[in-house]
């Protein structure tokens, strides 16, 4: 079990660093990916350079990996960035960044992997979503629709692999301590603006969330759950258990009543 190479994409920071640190000193290899890996040393893993905005740096940081180990076994596919915006003020560059780093290059970096896994009909694909994708959460419509997307996808991809033992699952973090809320897009919102007050109050609130959010680890000691799980579920879940009950409360809840709920939460009203 310990021989298996374990693919990391955004191992730099957070969720995918502590993962990755983790793996290495319970005997996994390692390799990371960053857009800027000559920032980093010391580090207990390689990390090699990749953008997922950039098709090309994809096949190419796939293959490096590939020439050099002659397997992906697990890929943990948890690059991705946070964006906060109001939906009417959604500026399109930033749009199209979000897509590209949550949803179009994921699926592109799964499409190269895949091909490898192929060779020996066997292999995970653990994406890392969000329990935003649960829920359309307020100024982070975006981010929740790349989430939301992502968890789809991965439905989909599992019923096609159904014959092979290639299994692919879905891990939904809740708030985690890490470095998101800084690493996130964030849409310039002018005093004059309709949503000015309500934006700059959920922005506080969203990044306090963080701030009291569970450790790194905790998703990390999950992700290796999930890697030594024979066949996992397609759905899985990390994070405050208040966020983590959130998908079941909105299941049982009146819809108008739920919704009044999160507009509480995030001070709307
Ligand atoms: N923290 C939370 O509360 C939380 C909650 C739910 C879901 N998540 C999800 O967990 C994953 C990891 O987030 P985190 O909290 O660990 O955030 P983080 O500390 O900001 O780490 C993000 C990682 O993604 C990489 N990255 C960002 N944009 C990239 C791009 N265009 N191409 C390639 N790599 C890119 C970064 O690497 P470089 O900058 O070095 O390239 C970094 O290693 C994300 O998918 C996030 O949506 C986090």
């Amino acid at each position: 079990m310990k021989n298996l190479i374990v693919f990391i994409t955004g191992a730099s920071s957070g969720i995918g660093f502590s993962t990755a640190e983790f793996l290495v000193e319970n005997g996994y290899t390692v390799i990371g990916t960053s857009r800027n890996p000559n920032k980093y040393s010391n580090f207990k893993f390689p990390l090699i350079y990749m953008d997922l905005t950039n098709e090309n740096s994809i096949s190419k940081a796939v293959k490096l990996v590939y020439d050099k180990y002659k397997s992906i076994d697990v890929l943990i596919n948890n690059a991705g960035v946070s964006m906060a915006a109001p939906a009417e003020e959604t500026d399109l560059d930033m749009l199209n960044e979000l897509m590209k780093t949550n949803f179009y290059g994921p699926i592109n970096v799964i499409k190269h992997v895949l091909k490898i896994m192929r060779l020996k009909n066997s292999g995970k694909i653990i994406n890392i979503s969000s329990i935003a994708g649960d829920n359309g959460l307020p100024f982070r419509s975006i981010y929740s629709a790349s989430k939301a997307a992502i968890n789809r996808f991965s439905e989909s991809l599992r019923l096609e692999l159904i014959n092979t033992n290639i299994h692919c699952t879905v891990l939904s973090p809740g708030s985690i301590k890490t470095s998101i809320a800084s690493n996130r897009l964030y849409a310039k919102v002018s005093k004059n603006s309709a949503y000015f007050s309500s934006y700059s109050n959920a922005v506080s609130d969203m990044n306090n969330h963080i701030l009291k959010g569970v450790e790194p680890e905790k998703v990390s000691i999950k992700i290796e759950k999930l890697i030594l799980e024979k066949k996992p579920k397609p759905h899985y879940k990390v994070g405050p258990m208040l966020e983590k009950m959130s998908s079941f409360i909105k299941f049982l809840l009146p819809q108008k009543l739920y919704e009044k709920l999160l507009a509480n939460h995030y001070n709307l009203k």
